[in-house]
């Protein structure tokens, strides 16, 4: 939390990158496949001195050189401008590890963009050769960029490397060449020819009066939309495959991903069947409408494939290393041990200015103030887990820095031993942090406030929680020390590596069995009766890799109702505003909170990546869980009114059936039948008020 929240209300912010992404991609992929087809044309009209062709090409060419150069470059500048806004950190953590990968794209981009030029504006003069071959750089450099870019967005899907994992040698190329590089090159390379074609389709439909020259296009045309389909398929199924486990749960699971995979089934469908009735079966007859159809089918099947891309990285925003809420894996024990709003920079400025407050001078509001007051007035809340984890890891895997003991030494071997995801996400975002001074970033722990609470922390890890009342152990104590200890010790070692729960309660069961003296199946079997190894649950494993949540800063909670309410929509807004709007808009909070309780919130705040693994866990202590709670109850609707509105008798129906009665009644001379009817009339008197209800 180095960086400020940009608020955007209905929309949220990652959604302005969304769009302006989506309008850079329709002319991105013209970009490279346009210059493709344009580079194979030339070389065709040159073969067949085909000099009315040529003429069109050369229109072609304009709008192409035109349209990419302005429109194009003034989006891709757009997508820098909206991400550096909406998603500081994960920009920071993207630029220092591709910084040389975006130095070699700028290259490429010259080269395009000369090329390009040069390939227009020399057109008549250059000789058959050389316009070849500007034309064929200008295609392998835009495709060459359009590879970069992918390592890139590929990367932040699933960040383990097909070479070597990047998350041990913290290279640029392990990086670079992910699992995911290959499907998206390939998907992507599909998505430019498809859409090129089309829009060359289209164009020619419009911009060529001679029907030979039209005709001639909607040949040409023909392969490679559907070598562009056929490459699109094949890439998603790469996708498909190389998808992290969390990515493919959450791909079968949303039900947005559901719709939007058979969605894009659906328009490649129609692409394939508007493509045979049109192009193939009527090649002298392309019309602007086919074209157009088209065109908004490609774009319509490129911004759906897009959606679901982006959707299913969830809960991170690159993969392993910073969440969807631009906070970083590694930070998190650290946020839940002193507080979000005590580690964020910005959050720090607004508890200054609270404590500024005339009538909460006896309160210790701001991190000066809190974080170095005496233990005993932090409660917090402690597993049990992080003691035996202390002593048991003593000489085993580098160890944070314990600033208590270890001093600066310690520290540095710290930032040496560890890899380079290890640097990412075990505080090494204190390397990130803007505003760290050298000494902070050398002991990799951004604020230096909190050396004290970690000491207050290893304490009250040691004692009772003083005020275990108030406050749920995330842990039961019943855990088998054995198992904890393995789990903790794996989680430690393996660091980011363990990211799906099934596959770590498999290796911690392989190493509670590994661990057994005796090497026969009867004394295994015999052994786990013994130990009876059970599974971790999720909290277990939760709070074994982002540690226990503390209780937090009683004082919060003493705040005027209005202030209260300032923070926990501080809080709403540094940790779930990344996806989720306020009262409405993209994927709202409000109506997903209706007929929950400030306790039922607080509590699916404290379990959030238990409620859905696609959320980030909770990175704050209980009392800013309290406080988010309170403002979200604010902004809850109520429970829609016909839920619970008690079921109306059939009473229209009988009250007719009843008067009908009378009436016979009436006309009957029967004592019997003019008592019972009596009874009836007054029924349907008493029954008239609830009627209008
Ligand atoms: C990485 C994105 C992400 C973040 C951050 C996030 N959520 Fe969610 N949340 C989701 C998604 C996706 C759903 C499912 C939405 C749906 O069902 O339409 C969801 C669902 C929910 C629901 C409905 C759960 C249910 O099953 O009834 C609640 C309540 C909720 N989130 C609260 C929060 C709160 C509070 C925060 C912040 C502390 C938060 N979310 C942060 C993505 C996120």
């Amino acid at each position: 939390m180095y960086y400020p929240w940009l608020d955007v209300p209905v929309l949220t912010a990652p959604m302005l990158i969304a769009i302006i992404a989506l309008l850079h991609v329709f002319v991105s992929y013209y970009a490279v496949g346009g210059g493709l087809l344009l580079a194979l044309e030339n070389d065709r009209s040159h073969r067949d001195g085909d000099v009315e062709y040529r003429a069109y090409l050369k229109k072609h060419t304009r709008f192409f050189v035109t349209l990419t150069l302005t429109y194009g470059a003034v989006t891709g500048v757009g997508i820098w401008f909206f991400i550096g806004l909406a998603s500081p950190l994960a920009t920071e953590v993207l630029i220092k590890t591709f910084v040389f990968g975006w130095a070699i794209e700028w290259c490429f981009f010259l080269l395009e963009i000369v090329s390009g030029l040069a390939f227009y504006f020399f057109w008549d003069k250059f000789s058959p050769r050389v316009s070849s071959f500007v034309g064929w750089t200008y295609a392998f450099s835009a495709w060459i960029s359009l590879v970069l870019i992918t390592g890139i967005t590929s990367f932040m899907l699933n960040s383990g490397g097909l070479v070597a994992d990047w998350e041990s040698t913290g290279s640029f190329w392990h990086a670079f060449l992910n699992v995911q590089l290959a499907p998206q090159t390939i998907a992507r390379t599909g998505c430019a020819f498809m859409l090129s074609s089309f829009y060359f389709l289209l164009h020619a439909s419009l911009f060529a009066k001679n029907p030979s020259v039209r005709a001639k296009v909607t040949r040409h045309m023909r392969f490679p939309a559907f070598l562009g389909v056929f490459l699109l398929a094949c890439g998603v199924v790469g996708w498909f495959f190389f998808l992290p486990e969390s990515s493919l749960a959450t791909l079968e699971r949303a039900s947005a991903t559901n719709i939007f995979s058979g969605l894009f089934v659906a328009i490649i469908a129609a692409i394939v069947l508007v493509l045979v009735v049109g192009p193939v079966a009527r090649p002298n007859e392309t019309s602007a409408g086919v074209g157009l159809a088209l065109a908004l089918l490609g774009i319509a099947a490129v911004s759906v494939s897009e959606f679901v891309r982006e959707a299913v990285r969830k809960p991170y925003i690159v993969n392993r290393v910073v969440y969807s809420n631009q906070i970083m894996r590694g930070d998190v024990k650290r946020m839940r041990k002193e507080g979000l709003l005590y580690t964020g920079v910005w959050t720090n400025w607004l508890l200054d200015e609270l404590q500024q407050k005339e009538e909460y001078q006896e309160l210790d509001i701001s991190s000066e103030r809190y974080l170095n007051r005496s233990s005993n007035h932090v409660v917090r809340v402690t597993s049990g887990l992080e003691e035996k984890e202390d002593q048991k890891n003593d000489d085993a895997a580098p160890q944070p820095p314990n600033t208590t003991s270890d001093g600066a030494d310690a520290s540095l071997s710290y930032v040496e031993q560890t890899s380079a995801l290890a640097q990412y996400s075990s505080g090494g975002a204190a390397s990130f942090a803007p505003f760290a001074t050298p000494q902070q970033r050398t002991n990799n722990d951004f604020s230096s406030q909190a050396l004290n609470v970690g000491v207050d922390y290893q304490q009250a890890a040691s004692s009772e929680p003083q005020n275990l009342s108030s406050s749920q152990p995330l842990v039961q104590p019943n855990i088998q020390v054995n198992h904890v200890v393995t789990a903790s010790n794996l989680l430690d070692d393996a660091g980011s590596d363990v990211t799906d729960i099934g596959q770590l309660s498999e290796s911690v069961d392989a190493l509670v069995a590994s661990d057994l003296d005796e090497e026969t199946n009867a004394d295994i079997l015999e052994a786990e009766q013994r130990e009876q190894p059970t599974k971790l649950s999720v909290k277990e494993l939760d709070v074994g890799l982002h540690g226990p949540i503390a209780y937090g800063n009683p004082d919060l909670l003493s705040l005027n109702e209005e202030d209260r309410l300032t923070l926990g929509r501080a809080v709403f807004m540094h940790h779930c505003n990344c996806c989720h709007a306020e009262k409405m808009g993209y994927s709202a909070i409000s109506p997903l909170l209706a007929g929950r309780t400030v306790e039922s919130i607080k509590e699916l705040a404290l379990h959030l990546n238990h409620v859905h693994y696609y959320m980030p866990p909770w990175a704050g202590t209980e009392v800013e869980a309290t406080l988010l709670a309170e403002f979200l109850d604010t902004i809850k609707p109520e429970y829609p009114a016909n839920v619970f509105q008690e079921l109306k008798p059939k009473q229209k129906k009988n009250n007719i059936e009843k008067e009908q009665g009378t009436q016979e009644a009436d006309e009957a001379s029967s004592q019997d039948e003019v008592v019972s009817n009596g009874a009836a009339v007054g029924e349907n008197a008493s029954s008239g008020l609830s009627n209008e209800f």
